[in-house]
């Protein structure tokens, strides 16, 4: 699992490296990391422990590079932030890692960042209350904007990063395709953050509602894209690098793209996955086996990729408006990096 200091210089041949990304924005996000640490200190010790183990053990930092990047491009004089851009990506990358301590309890999951997760390692309850008192974080740094919009954005990304998991459990097991229904949930609990964190430092950055706006569309469509491809790698992906268990979606009925895919066909193979996730047969060593194999010889990878490839040349044509700068270049590398990840 490759840390926020440690990102890979390269990827595939012609696709860029994330590293480069983070290079435009290395003192800010020195700055963000400071204070993800001085957030690491608690009056008490198990607290702090915990809080140590959360934010040690990495993670891409893909939200605050976006927030970071997208302020940068629009700022009034391009490349100039403020302290209040800090705070926004700050509290994007809290937020996000909250919401990982409680998905991880819903998902009953025992890896993340290549680590034990809270839950595995101690419980659900402290899980669950470890989030909030990052959700807490959170607030007290969107306090310190001092920007009633923001604070109404990041507030809609809180109820959604709910109901985007609700919707999710409410579709659990459940065999009948419907896209619409996929990509709801996924703008809930993934893109809606990406596009608050794309366009709110344009916001205090007193932008054209054009170029606000079209900065949103550029996170939602990125956030989208995001999740698509992680579905991808629950499926292609190796533990070693996402730092995750692979596999773990279908053994807990959660049925995404590539599984959806093959089941949409109405053939052969369709009726057995179908039969595989009524019968319950995937939460098996044999059955998840043979699930993985059927959505790998049917197509479910290429037409997943395929997928995601549309949300990130949406969310990069997204980003027209902007003037040119190197921080726009880096925003439409990203879109590229994110269908070539494999962390
Ligand atoms: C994982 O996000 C959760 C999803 C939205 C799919 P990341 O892949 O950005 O997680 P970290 O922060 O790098 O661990
Ligand atoms: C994304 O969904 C979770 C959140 C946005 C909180 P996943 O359940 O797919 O995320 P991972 O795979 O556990 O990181
Ligand atoms: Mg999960
Ligand atoms: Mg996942």
């Amino acid at each position: 699992m490759k840390s926020a200091s440690g990102h890979p210089s390269a990827t595939i041949a012609g696709t860029p490296s994330l590293s480069s990304m983070f290079d435009l924005v290395n003192d800010e996000m020195a700055l963000v990391e400071d204070w993800l640490k001085s957030n690491l200190i608690d009056d008490n010790a198990f607290v702090e422990e915990l809080l140590k183990q959360i934010f040690c053990a990495g993670g891409k930092r893909i939200r605050p590079l976006i927030v970071l990047l997208s302020s940068k491009a629009t700022a009034r004089e391009v490349g100039k932030l403020s302290r209040l851009h800090i705070i926004l990506a700050v509290l994007t990358e809290l937020i996000h890692t909250a919401s990982l301590v409680h998905d991880d309890v819903i998902d009953k999951a025992s890896m993340r960042r290549g680590q034990e997760t809270i839950n595995k390692k101690w419980n659900d309850r402290i899980a669950v209350l470890m989030g909030d008192l990052l959700f807490a974080q959170a607030s007290i740094c969107l306090a310190r904007i001092m920007n009633p919009v923001v604070v109404g954005i990041y507030g809609q990304v809180l109820g959604d990063l709910c109901s985007g998991e609700i919707k999710q459990m409410r579709q659990q097991f459940n065999t009948t395709v419907d896209w619409n229904a996929y990509i709801d949930k996924s703008v809930s609990k993934t893109a809606s953050l990406f596009g608050a964190g794309s366009h709110s430092g344009a916001i205090l950055n007193g932008c054209s509602n054009d170029v606000i706006q079209s900065l949103k569309e550029y996170g939602l469509n990125l956030g989208i894209c995001f999740q698509i491809v992680d579905d991808l790698l629950d499926i292609t992906g190796s533990t070693i690098e996402t730092g995750k268990a692979v596999g773990s979606d279908l053994r807990n009925g959660v049925v995404t793209a590539p599984a959806m895919f093959v089941l949409e066909k109405n053939n052969e193979a369709s009726a057995r996955l179908k039969n595989l996730i009524d019968s319950r047969d995937i939460q098996t060593d044999e059955g998840a086996e043979e699930a993985l194999q059927l959505i790998r010889d049917n197509g479910g990878v290429e037409s997943t990729v395929a997928l995601a490839q549309k949300y990130a040349n949406d969310s990069i044509a997204s980003l027209s408006l902007l003037k040119d700068s190197s921080y726009k270049t880096a925003l439409a590398q990203l879109a590229e990096y994110v269908m070539t990840r494999t962390t």
